[in-house]
């Protein structure tokens, strides 16, 4: 399926992966809606990725959701690359603080599936996120690695009780955005280049690079039910 004139939105395309994507597909002709949680981020992330509309949406919040989606009569793709990294003691700290990316990553992935499943047009498909953490999870990001690897097994149950729809999700290792800035702060620097020194590939992808993955998962009608790891190989070693 070519994406010209197609209907791609995504969730979480004010940053990072999910910007990168949203230029991506802006660039295959799709009709791009990209969403952040600020207003300000979000238009400027839309004029970064070749004008394309934007919105502002706490993936979370289900009626919300309900709102964004029924703005469009139909749907060809979305993907949904809202979340974050979080560190934590699963000892310390409170519930709803430790569930915040599981719920954005699981219950935000559901309430879109839910809104737009109807919507969804034939050889169409939702992406979610995964990340190494499912195979390879990291001691004190203990809710990243449940989050993870629930995104990726929605994807393949959803690819069941959904069908024809497609459900893929990719997978990606350390990849260089503007999360890190934030987690690591001014560690970012050497943090990445340890992780690459240790990856088969000596170095960390690129959010574009991942944004080819999810391109593809969109364009390839007859991949549903698959998670595509972007990891430079993390998972072997
Ligand atoms: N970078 C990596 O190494 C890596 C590796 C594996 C997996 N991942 C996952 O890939 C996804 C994208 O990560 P990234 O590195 O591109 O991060 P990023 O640059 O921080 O982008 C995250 C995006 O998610 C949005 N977002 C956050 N919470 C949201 C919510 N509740 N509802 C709707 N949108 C929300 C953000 O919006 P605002 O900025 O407007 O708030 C932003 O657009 C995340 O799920 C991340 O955990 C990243």
């Amino acid at each position: 399926m070519e994406l010209k004139n197609k209907t791609v939105l995504i969730i979480g395309g004010s940053s990072g992966i999910g910007l990168a994507a949203a230029t991506l597909a802006h660039k295959h002709g799709a009709s791009v809606t990209l969403t952040g949680t600020t207003e300000q981020k979000s238009k400027h992330a839309a004029a970064s990725a070749g004008n394309t509309g934007y919105a502002v949406l706490d993936v979370n919040r289900e009626e919300e959701v309900n709102r964004f989606i029924s703005r469009f009569e139909s749907i060809d793709h979305i993907f949904n690359a809202a979340g974050s990294t979080q560190f934590g003691s699963v000892l310390e700290g409170n519930m709803s603080d430790h569930f915040a990316p599981i719920n954005t990553r699981l219950a935000g992935s559901v309430h879109l599936v839910r809104a737009a499943a109807k919507k969804i047009n034939q050889g169409g498909s939702f992406v979610f996120t995964g990340a190494v953490s499912t195979d390879r999870p990291v001691q004190g990001a203990w809710t990243s690695g449940v989050a993870t690897a629930a995104a990726e097994q929605l994807a393949r149950v959803m690819a069941l009780e959904l069908a024809p729809i497609r459900f893929n999700a990719v997978s990606p290792g350390f990849t260089d955005t503007p999360m890190w800035d934030k987690v690591l702060g001014e560690n970012k620097t050497a943090v990445i280049a340890s992780v690459a020194e240790k990856s088969l590939v000596k170095r960390i992808a690129t959010a574009d690079e991942v944004a080819e993955a999810v391109i593809f998962l969109m364009k390839n009608e007859s991949i549903t039910g698959e998670i595509i790891h972007i990891d430079g190989g993390a998972r072997l070693v």
